[in-house]
């Protein structure tokens, strides 16, 4: 098993509805640490180049604005398989197709806004991750 990083973001949806614990009860119940972690309100520009990869797509101006509609909690989380592992917690992107007990299942309305964004590989947390943090803002967990 490898020990991986992923990105991850509670959205302004489970933000404003308080559930930044009970996100966080979840990934460290299944064992994620998170490593880094703050809240951000994004600006246009940060959240443009966040989802740069779908601006061509129909929903890029009403996900734009959702993302900069309140403040968002961006963290790293650490583990066997993390990026897997926190895909497999958060659930489909569609909440009406995601599994029980996930994440979005449980926290997201709709498709629009679905609570939580997670790292889709290795590669993308990687670049996700620089987005936010410098290399000093992550703490390496020993124990
Ligand atoms: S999909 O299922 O292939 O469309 O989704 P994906 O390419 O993985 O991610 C799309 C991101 O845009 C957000 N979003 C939407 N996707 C699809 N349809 C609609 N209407 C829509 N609105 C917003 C979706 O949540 C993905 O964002 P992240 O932050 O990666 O979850």
């Amino acid at each position: 098993m490898a020990i991986e990083r992923t990105f991850s973001i509670i959205k302004p949806d489970a933000v404003a509805k308080n559930h930044i614990g009970a996100i966080y009860n979840r990934f460290e119940s299944a064992g994620l640490k998170i490593v880094a972690a703050k809240m951000v309100h994004l600006t246009k520009e940060q959240a443009e180049g966040f989802y740069a990869e779908h601006s061509e797509r129909p929903f890029f101006g009403a996900l734009v604005s959702f993302m900069t509609s309140g403040p968002i909690m961006v963290q790293v989380l650490e583990g066997e398989n993390a990026v897997a592992a926190n895909r497999e917690i958060m659930g489909a992107t569609n909440p009406a197709q995601a599994a029980r007990g996930t994440l979005r299942a449980d926290y997201a309305d709709s498709i629009d806004e679905n609570a939580v964004h997670g790292s889709d590989a290795l590669a993308s947390a990687e670049r996700e991750i620089a987005y936010f943090f410098a290399a000093d803002e992550i703490c390496p967990r020993t124990r």
